[in-house]
């Protein structure tokens, strides 16, 4: 038996059989914020996995400590997709009575309490749908004490029948160890008390645990083209309003692509208007980007998650130069080691040589890294973890003039994720010297 994790507010928990019994087996993504992992709540976090790796791998040793922290940060960031059955402004559908509506099952599981004085929400807290709490088997009518489970991947889990004599093709089955075939059977625990008209309730519910959301606004992935003949459609323009809204919210970062004469543009919704790739161009209007489309020259306008909308649409390689300024420079708007010689200002005197500042230190979305060369000639700058392991190139020796030079790192290592809170150091390379300076990123 291992003891109950510590924390735990229930005070009937028995603690981990090694019998556990079959379980559902559960997604690697969403794993943030959610508590202890499995069912049962019996692994602290995702380095507690390790074992795994030699009893069901196969491998003769566990991984070093420093290839699972790197397993985790490679996992923890994984994300659900938007949820298919919510509105694209992420509400829920409604209905009137009589038929299911997943709006008012939300307002049944925000407010009524259903299990003694306990509402849905106390332990299925919001957005995860977990408070993170192991609860006991006696309170479960169930042969083990178990989590509450986060409730994000409830849609992808229909399709499954336990009549008998049935060919299942498709589906899990609900609770730890898949044994209930839908939510409106499961709903029929009998530790709920729905009141009157419990069935209706429980279609209500059933349609919002369906719906729940999944960390993932419903506008991302969504898209609209404009194509000359329908600029002026009202349909389109009442979702431009609900995307360009939902931008505003912060739930997704808003992007448009399309062609202006022959060359490929792009364009991110910023603050109300339309900002391009091309940095002496200002912001322009909706109307007046969708006033680009045409036939041949159409435009789509997509959703996109948030904090992806720079990357997806003015500086692909994220080297800093924007992609419009890139073709016309005729450098590789896709490669980050090609890109135009950075201007150089005249410097007033004797600017220090070699790596000059770096701000904000410590910096949270992006850091500016000023530095001069003394002589033209190829530059390497290389931002490195504590432990010396490159995280990520911003230059690779890229020739640049002398004088004085600034890049800015947004915080991503070289595959594109931001990396984690904690020290790094930026080094400089040019002409057989070299000049390093720590910097800090922050949550
Ligand atoms: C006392 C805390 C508690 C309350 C209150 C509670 N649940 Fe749960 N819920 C749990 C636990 C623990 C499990 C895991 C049970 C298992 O796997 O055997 C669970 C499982 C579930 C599941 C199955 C999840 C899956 O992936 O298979 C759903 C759906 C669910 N609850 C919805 C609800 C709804 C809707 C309500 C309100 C009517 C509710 N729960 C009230 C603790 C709670």
């Amino acid at each position: 038996m291992a003891p109950p994790p510590p924390g735990m507010l229930d005070p009937n928990l028995s603690g981990f059989h090694p019998m556990k019994g079959p379980m559902v087996t559960q997604s690697l993504r969403g794993l943030t914020n959610t508590g202890v992992l499995h069912w049962r709540g019996d692994r602290a976090d995702l380095t507690a996995f390790n074992g795994a790796f030699v009893s069901l791998m196969g491998r003769a040793t566990q991984l070093p400590d420093s290839e699972m922290v790197a397993f985790s940060d490679f996992v923890m960031p994984l994300a659900y997709p938007p949820n298919p059955y919510q509105n694209l402004d992420r509400t829920f559908p409604d209905a009137p009575v009589g038929q299911p509506s997943a709006e008012r099952g939300r307002q049944f599981f925000m407010n009524t309490a259903v299990d003694g004085p306990l509402r849905c929400v106390d332990c299925h807290a919001l957005p995860t749908g977990t408070n993170g709490q192991v609860i006991d088997k006696a309170a479960l009518l169930a042969p083990q004490d178990m989590k509450v489970p986060q409730l994000r991947n409830l849609y992808k889990k229909t399709g499954f029948k336990d009549t008998i004599g049935v060919v299942n093709k498709r589906g899990f089955g609900y609770t730890h160890d898949g044994s209930v075939d839908n939510l409106f059977d499961f709903l029929q625990f009998p530790g709920f008390n729905f009141g009157t008209n419990p069935d209706a309730k429980r279609r209500d519910l059933e349609r919002f645990l369906l719906s729940f959301d999944t960390g993932m606004a419903p506008a991302v992935g969504y898209q609209l083209t404009f194509n000359g003949a329908n600029n002026a459609d009202p349909t389109l323009s009442a979702r431009m309003d609900t995307l360009e809204s939902q931008a505003a919210l912060g739930t997704c970062d808003l992007i448009a692509k399309g062609r202006v004469g022959t060359t490929p543009r792009g364009w991110l919704f910023q603050n109300g208007a339309w900002r391009s790739d091309l940095s002496s161009e200002a912001p322009i209007s909706r109307a007046q980007m969708i006033a680009l489309a045409a036939s041949g020259h159409e435009l789509t306008v997509t959703g996109v998650p948030s904090g992806s909308g720079t990357r997806c649409a003015l500086d692909r390689d994220r080297d800093g130069f924007m992609d419009a300024d890139e073709l016309a420079a005729g450098t590789d708007p896709a490669d980050p080691s090609s890109h135009p010689v950075t201007a150089v200002t005249p410097t007033g005197g004797a600017a220090p040589l070699g790596l000059r500042a770096i701000y904000p230190n410590p910096f949270r979305a992006a850091a500016t890294v000023d530095f001069t060369l003394a002589h033209g000639g190829p530059a390497s700058l290389t931002v490195f973890d504590m432990q010396g392991r490159r995280v990520r190139g911003l230059l690779r020796g890229v020739p640049l003039a002398a004088g004085p030079h600034t890049i800015e790192w947004d915080g991503r290592g070289d595959e594109g994720r931001t990396v984690a809170a904690g020290a790094y150091f930026v080094r400089l390379e040019a002409a057989g010297q070299d000049w390093r300076q720590r910097i800090v990123r922050v949550r």
